[in-house]
């Protein structure tokens, strides 16, 4: 009935329609088409998203499931997300962006670098009122990107396309390749186009959310059992811990199934954490689960409840059901231990975009972000490391030995290279600190905290407005010019090379002087002594008991000093810093 009801409308629309257009092609649009970009060098998410209507970078990501963190390649493609429209009364499918000129923009340049011709020249000359050589600074241009909404005589299963602009060199097959998609799809859905001449547009099927009734009702009685083993495990294990099931966000079906081409869509909800899931798992924020507490807020030990995986929401039905029944068997064996920061202030809207983005940098070195919530005020949730932090251990009993130093600087310095190196756009972390070294199980180091450093434009250092920065650490530039580069960084690793050379605070009260003093100071002292190598062997920490090749030893107490000139411009990048230490250890 609803089958019969919706096809009149189509015929009453269609009448409609005839009355008053007559090269009508589409009569609705679609919720969602994909737009493959091609990435040109000098391009990065937050300029991507200026040209889609700045789309949120998360949104841009949840279709692209391979940049697994903000570094993406050039001349890679990135699939952005857009609302597909019938325009111009019906005459195509397609939709209008909104792009803002900046200086010596052409429309050629418009369609062809920045829309990686999405778009042509000819569309943007007619539908804009600016003559071609005159582009006025700073208007605001209609772009038009065409889409595809399926054919419905091809096929029923395709309901989610790519438009995908050919660059030259690239052919059916090559295309089929790398949008994971057969030649004979292709082909089906592109009658018209010579895929030979490395231009022009393709629109790529991918498996929408249309005509999957019947692959539906085959799994619905399997699936219905499942929900039903699901629930009753709820009911009788988690009388009161209701999370797992709940954690689905209701809005899972808004997004369409992915398409075998697309390679898995990630919506990724599961960042976002409630304050109660937050307060639950940390036994109501108490004194007992506190475990430090930073310039910028306590951190607090938690065990949360796992999320259900957030891929789940990306798998058919069926699937996505399996997992949740699995889920919930392992969740009842395992707990995710995590590190909750409370901030003292709140989460603020354009903070969290940039959030959601670092829970997708992930490295070996660095402290993963699991998520945040931003009910109250703002809480980062962080992976649980076992073994504390650097400073601690530095300074406690226990000693470190000579090559778990060598480990921990190497792995420290490799955090840092990533994100100053392999992020587009780099981050600076700005309050690089032994008490911000975290160690783990097996004494590998982690660098915590960077969520807190402040996204920077590639290429130019920009100011400093806020500050941020430890005492002792802050290299000389820092309070003078204001002038923020990831030399910063450096000088701060330096200071924590010292640190691993003396167990002695970046800070030093000696006794008898009236004035703390800093350790690069002490260390630079011992540089001018006449006899170099005896006061550098005075300023190694004691605890070692000799037990260290004093080559690599000095060697280490040399790229510290490198480190810290007071010439930003003289310091080592963190790349040669890691080829240094390799050579340490
Ligand atoms: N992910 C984590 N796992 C285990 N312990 C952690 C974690 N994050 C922080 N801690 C502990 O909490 C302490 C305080 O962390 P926090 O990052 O707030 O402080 P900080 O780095 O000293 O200060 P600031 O906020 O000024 O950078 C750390 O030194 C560490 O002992
Ligand atoms: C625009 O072009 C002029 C002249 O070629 C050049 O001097 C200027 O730097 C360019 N501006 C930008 C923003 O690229
Ligand atoms: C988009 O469609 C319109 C109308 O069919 C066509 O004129 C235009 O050339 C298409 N755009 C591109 C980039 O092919
Ligand atoms: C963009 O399109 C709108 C609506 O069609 C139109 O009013 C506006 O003038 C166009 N902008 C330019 C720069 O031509
Ligand atoms: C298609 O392009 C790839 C590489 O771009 C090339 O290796 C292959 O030979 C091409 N195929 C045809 C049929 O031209
Ligand atoms: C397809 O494009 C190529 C390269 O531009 C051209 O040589 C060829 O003739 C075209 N084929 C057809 C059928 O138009
Ligand atoms: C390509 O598509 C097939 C199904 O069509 C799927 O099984 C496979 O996992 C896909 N490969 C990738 C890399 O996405
Ligand atoms: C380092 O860890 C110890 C033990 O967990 C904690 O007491 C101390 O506060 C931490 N240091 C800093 C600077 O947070």
């Amino acid at each position: 009935m609803i089958f019969l009801r919706r096809r009149s409308i189509i015929i009453l629309v269609l009448i409609y329609l005839f009355s008053n257009c007559t090269t009508c092609s589409c009569i609705n649009g679609c919720d969602l088409a994909l737009a493959s970009l091609f990435i040109w060098p000098e391009s990065d998410l937050p300029k991507i998203s200026q040209l889609f209507d700045n789309m949120p970078s998360s949104d841009i990501l949840d279709w692209n499931t391979e940049i697994t963190s903000t570094f993406i390649l050039t001349e890679s493609r990135v699939n952005v997300p857009f609302r597909c429209d019938c325009l111009n009364n019906g005459e195509f499918l397609g939709h209008v962006f909104s792009y803002i000129v900046s200086a010596n923009d052409t429309y050629d340049l418009i369609a062809t670098r920045l829309y990686s011709s999405l778009t042509n020249k000819e569309l943007l000359m007619r539908d804009n009122s600016y003559p071609e050589n005159n582009i006025p600074d700073h208007v605001t241009l209609n772009v038009t990107v065409n889409c595809s909404c399926g054919n419905k005589d091809a096929s029923k299963d395709y309901g989610l396309f790519i438009t995908y602009p050919m660059r030259p060199g690239e052919n059916l097959s090559y295309i089929a390749l790398v949008t994971n998609t057969s030649s004979r799809l292709i082909e089906m859905y592109n009658p018209m186009v010579n895929f030979s001449a490395g231009s022009g547009l393709l629109y790529i099927p991918g498996k929408g959310s249309s005509g999957k009734t019947i692959a539906a009702l085959a799994v619905a009685a399997l699936a219905g059992v499942l929900l039903l083993v699901g629930i009753i495990y709820v009911g009788i294990y988690r009388k009161k811990e209701q999370k797992v099931a709940a954690n689905i966000p209701a809005s899972s079906g808004q997004y369409h199934p992915p398409s075998p081409g697309l390679s898995g869509i990630h919506v990724d909800k599961s960042v976002e954490f409630s304050y109660e899931e937050l307060a639950k798992s940390t036994d109501n924020f108490s004194i007992s689960n506190k475990i430090g507490e930073g310039g910028f807020g306590t951190v607090y030990y938690a065990e949360l409840r796992g999320k259900v995986c957030s891929s789940c929401f990306c798998l058919p039905m069926m699937q996505m059901l399996l997992r949740v029944a699995m889920s919930l068997l392992i969740l009842h064996l395992k707990l995710q231990k995590a590190a909750i920061k409370r901030m003292n202030r709140e989460g603020r809207t354009e903070f969290l975009a940039e959030l959601k983005i670092l829970t997708r940098v992930h490295h070996l070195n660095l402290v993963s972000l699991i998520g945040y919530c931003v009910e109250r005020s703002l809480f980062l949730v962080y992976e649980f490391i076992e073994n504390g932090n650097l400073s601690q251990h530095l300074r406690g009993k226990d000693v470190l030995t000579w090559s778990t130093r060598v480990q921990i600087a190497m792995d420290s310095a490799r955090g840092l290279e990533y994100i100053h190196e392999h992020t587009i756009p780099f981050y600076i972390h700005r309050d690089v600190k032994s008490a911000n070294i975290l160690i783990n199980e097996n004494f590998h180091a982690k660098i915590g905290d960077f969520g807190l450093s402040k996204l920077v434009e590639s290429g130019n250092p920009t100011l400093n407005t806020r500050f941020m920065g430890t005492f002792g650490y802050m290299p000389p530039e820092y309070g003078h010019s204001g002038v923020i580069s990831r030399k910063v960084d450096v000088y701060a690793f330096g200071v924590v090379l010292y640190e691993l050379i003396s167990s002695k605070d970046a800070v030093v009260k000696e006794d008898g002087v009236d004035e703390a003093r800093s350790l690069v100071a002490l260390f630079d002292e011992a540089y001018s002594h006449p006899n170099q190598i005896e006061a550098i062997s005075r300023l190694i920490d004691p605890k070692l008991r000799n037990d260290y090749p004093p080559d690599s030893v000095y060697k280490m107490a040399q790229l510290a000093k490198a480190c810290t000139e007071k010439n930003p411009e003289m310091r080592p990048t963190m790349q040669s810093v890691v080829v240094a230490l390799m050579a340490l250890s």
